[in-house]
């Protein structure tokens, strides 16, 4: 539980930082018209003002895209714990560069900052599922992985109450409310120290067999850890027969494109569904709408309602109607999209290609991502409310998508649901029975 609930905090941090611009943007491009003011003796022309806080919104998913893309480089070398534990010196260093940007009048540090917490949060999703997965009891794996998804999701509850007017989302409080990250990183600096390192991490990248054992014993309260060790060297056996995969190769091989592609669609689908859009900006379209309480909205759904914006400025009960679907659309959102493109990529790559897919895959979420935060504010000025017709045709697309070309894999073997890919590929070309191997090797065990 400890060692668990620690980690998690990485997965607070990236909800925390997705949501907490949300309800204070009026207040902070406030900021930003003063500090230009104060620059230009001018007021901020309305595009500055837009492009600038489209920046300090999106830019967090730049530093994404490289922080997951970095996420091998640590893991493998540091270990999992020691990696999460320096990661926090982004937290720290993000805290700090966006709690003082108001001191300094200067929204370059704000957007820095921005980057910099963005770098954290792809690490920090990169870290958190594989410790979780690796120190929880078989068992209890998909239980306790579930909790990276409940964390992330607490994390932006608590970045849209924080940012109320009467706690910290207003003129005086806003830099308490960014640099807030500094403290969920303090707790961890303080609690990782007293949980284990991974120990298949310690067996399989260290070779260290009984510091495993001993890791083991403390992990799961018994001296008999036989069964984990068999399953973790089962693990490393085949780790050593699958040849590893490239990413160009992923692509090349016409035995891995149609997988791949289709774990490229479904990560674009999560994102383009414009869930992100309303994470980001669903204080002000709220307004737009004729909430009264935008913040409230906010808080309560998460989201906010797309059709319903566009005639809700005449009728009042429209407003109401606006949060009633939003509920909706995050339930939806949290049994769908939300969570099955990343399962789906475990599922469909086995050992040898997987950690290339898992980063094209993060790669292909985090630019979706970076893609609707940046573009939103523009889209949305230039066709109103009708940008989320735009979400709408997306999903439909995504829809017909997922009908005709994504294979069901519920109650399916790793081996039928590659000899179904391995039929559609069989037509275009020949390919080495290596391949066809390594991508039919979870279920030859
Ligand atoms: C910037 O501040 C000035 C003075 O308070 C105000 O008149 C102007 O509307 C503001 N501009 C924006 C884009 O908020």
């Amino acid at each position: 539980m400890l060692a668990v609930g620690t980690a998690v905090i990485g997965s607070l941090q990236f909800g925390y930082n997705t949501g907490v611009i949300n309800a204070p943007q009026k207040i902070i491009e406030a900021f930003y018209n003063e500090t230009w003011i104060d620059r230009h003796k001018e007021n901020i022309p309305k595009t500055t003002i837009t492009t600038l806080w489209s920046l300090s919104v999106a830019i967090f998913s730049v530093g994404g895209i490289i922080g997951s893309f970095s996420v091998g480089l640590f893991v493998n070398r540091f270990g999992r714990k020691n990696s999460m534990l320096m990661a926090n010196v982004l937290a720290f260093i993000a805290a700090a560069l966006m709690g003082f940007s108001k001191m300094a009048a200067s929204w370059e540090m704000l957007i820095i900052g921005r980057f910099v917490v963005g770098l954290y949060s792809g690490l920090s999703t990169g870290f958190v599922p594989m410790y979780v997965g690796e120190v929880a009891p078989t068992a209890l794996r998909g239980a306790l992985g579930t909790l990276h998804q409940l964390g992330i999701v607490i994390g932006i509850l608590m970045a849209q109450i924080f940012g109320m007017d009467a706690i910290m989302g207003n003129a005086t409080m806003w830099p308490f409310l960014l640099g807030f990250t500094f403290i969920p990183a303090l707790v961890q600096c303080c609690l990782l120290p007293l949980c284990p390192e991974s120990p298949r991490f310690l067996l399989i990248n260290r070779n260290e067999e009984n510091k495993a054992k001993t890791v083991l014993k403390k992990l799961r309260g018994t001296t008999d850890v036989s069964a984990d060790m068999q399953e973790m060297k089962e693990e490393s056996r085949q780790m050593m027969r699958e040849k590893k995969v490239t990413i160009p190769e992923l692509f090349r091989s016409p035995l891995y494109r149609q997988p791949i592609v289709i774990a490229i669609m479904l990560q674009l689908s999560q994102q383009l569904s414009g869930i992100n859009a309303v994470f980001y900006y669903s204080t002000k379209i709220f307004e737009k709408a004729g909430v009264q309480q935008p913040v409230y909205a906010t808080i309560g759904a998460g989201v906010v309602n797309t059709a319903f914006t566009v005639v809700s400025e005449k009728y009042d009960w429209m407003s109401y109607m606006s949060i009633v679907a939003i509920f909706a659309f995050v339930a939806f959102f949290e049994i769908g999209p939300g969570p099955i493109p990343w399962f789906i990529v475990a599922e469909l790559f086995s050992q040898g290609p997987r950690p290339s897919a898992f980063a094209v895959a993060g790669f292909s979420n985090w630019t979706a991502n970076f893609i609707v935060g940046m573009c939103f504010q523009y889209v949305e000025e230039l066709c109103g409310a009708y940008v989320f017709i735009i979400f709408t045709v997306f999903l439909l697309c995504f829809f017909i998508f997922t009908y005709f070309k994504v294979p069901e894999t519920k109650g399916r073997t790793f081996d039928e649901i590659s000899a179904g890919f391995r039929q559609a590929a069989s037509g275009a070309e020949k390919h080495s029975p290596e391949e066809l191997n390594s991508l039919g090797a979870d279920s030859q065990l």
